[in-house]
């Protein structure tokens, strides 16, 4: 038996250990062969392959990134793409794929696997831990922390120039990032995309902030949209999968406090540095246990089917299950975070 492992879309930390579990779960108990497929859905297309084996993936364990490199390429916007893929992978003698990756590589999978009888398993990652069927994804606790360190440390130079601090995580489509962090973080303000945000609101929170001789924290994801400013926040431009980006909303808001409050502002837009790094303790943990459980869902033909954490188990559900829907934050658990605003 040969398995192919790709990574594809955005890089998260805990990917090498995923394909760590894969690797020494399957060659050690399984004896199976393995190629991995380079910069995600690309590899596959173009036949791109690397070796994959035990001392490949020694001491991958607390690095970042992925050693199969990543990209957004969709097949299915590529001439021929599903043709190719299917070429590709029986010239490398391949007999399952491994796809480790978010809402789209996954989406990729489940009709490669449903509509065109390719033998795929998913593995969900992403940081921004929007993938529906999963309790959590892997990424998400670093990126969280991540983004908490950072919070704390603008609470005090907020403090000393008695400044709001505005705080821009990622998250184009869902908060869960901002939420946690914000709560963790002791944030006075957390702006998500589910819910649009009125910046009169947020100035009268603001401002009753520094009335308690407090200077605030305001924790924005990078998709929240305010009720009457959508406009000034789009910069016109599509993302690969054709959603509209918005951009610079920490910003934004940051110019829009000061004039409406009068008080100094600064922007953090925390970026990339969300992805980068060390996976964390939790994130090395489960996505080690996706890998071991990826393996045996190919040892047992368990194809179109996705790895997934409910409560503290892994169990398989359909890839689709995963890609169907976005996960997004339910508005009681917002609301119930609401009593730290202002
Ligand atoms: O999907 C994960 C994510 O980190 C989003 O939160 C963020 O908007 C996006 O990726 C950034 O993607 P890119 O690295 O392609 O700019």
């Amino acid at each position: 038996m040969r398995v192919g492992v790709l990574t594809g879309g955005g890089d998260c930390p805990g990917l090498n250990a995923v394909i760590r579990g894969i690797v020494r779960k399957g060659v050690q108990e399984y004896g199976y062969d393995f190629t991995g497929f380079r910069d995600g859905w690309r590899g596959p297309l173009d036949g791109d392959v690397t070796r994959l084996d035990i001392p490949a993936v020694r001491g991958i364990l607390p690095r970042g990134g992925t050693i199969l490199g990543s990209s957004r390429t969709n097949p299915f916007q590529r001439d021929g793409g599903v043709a190719r893929i299917k070429e590709n992978l029986a010239k490398q003698e391949v007999d399952a794929l491994i796809v480790i990756g978010g809402e789209d590589t996954l989406g990729v999978a489940a009709r490669l696997s449903d509509e065109y009888g390719v033998p795929c398993v998913g593995v969900p990652k992403t940081i921004d831990n929007d993938l529906s069927a999963t309790d959590y994804t892997f990424g998400f606790d670093t990126a969280v922390g991540i983004a908490t360190e950072a919070i704390d440390r603008l609470h005090t130079t907020a403090e000393s120039h008695m400044r709001v601090l505005v705080v821009e995580v990622m998250g184009r489509h869902t908060g869960w990032i901002a939420l946690h962090s914000g709560l963790a973080g002791g944030a006075n303000v957390i702006l998500i995309p589910e819910q649009r945000f009125d910046v009169d609101q947020v100035c009268a929170w603001v401002t009753s902030r520094f009335g308690a001789s407090y200077a605030p924290i305001v924790v924005v994801a990078e998709g929240a949209v305010p009720k009457d400013g959508a406009m000034v926040l789009k910069d016109g431009s599509l993302d690969s999968f054709g959603h509209v980006r918005l951009s610079g909303v920490g910003e934004w808001l940051a110019k829009e406090i000061e004039q409406r409050t009068g008080k100094e502002a600064r922007t953090t837009v925390l970026g990339h540095v969300q992805r980068g790094g060390t996976p964390s303790a939790f994130d090395r943990w489960l996505a080690t246990r996706f890998g071991l459980h990826a393996i045996d869902c190919v040892r047992d033909g368990d194809f179109g089917t996705m790895v997934a954490l409910r409560g503290t188990g892994i169990v398989r559900v359909p890839i689709t299950e995963a890609t169907a829907r976005l996960k997004t934050v339910d508005p009681a658990l917002y609301e119930e975070v609401g009593v730290f605003f202002g």
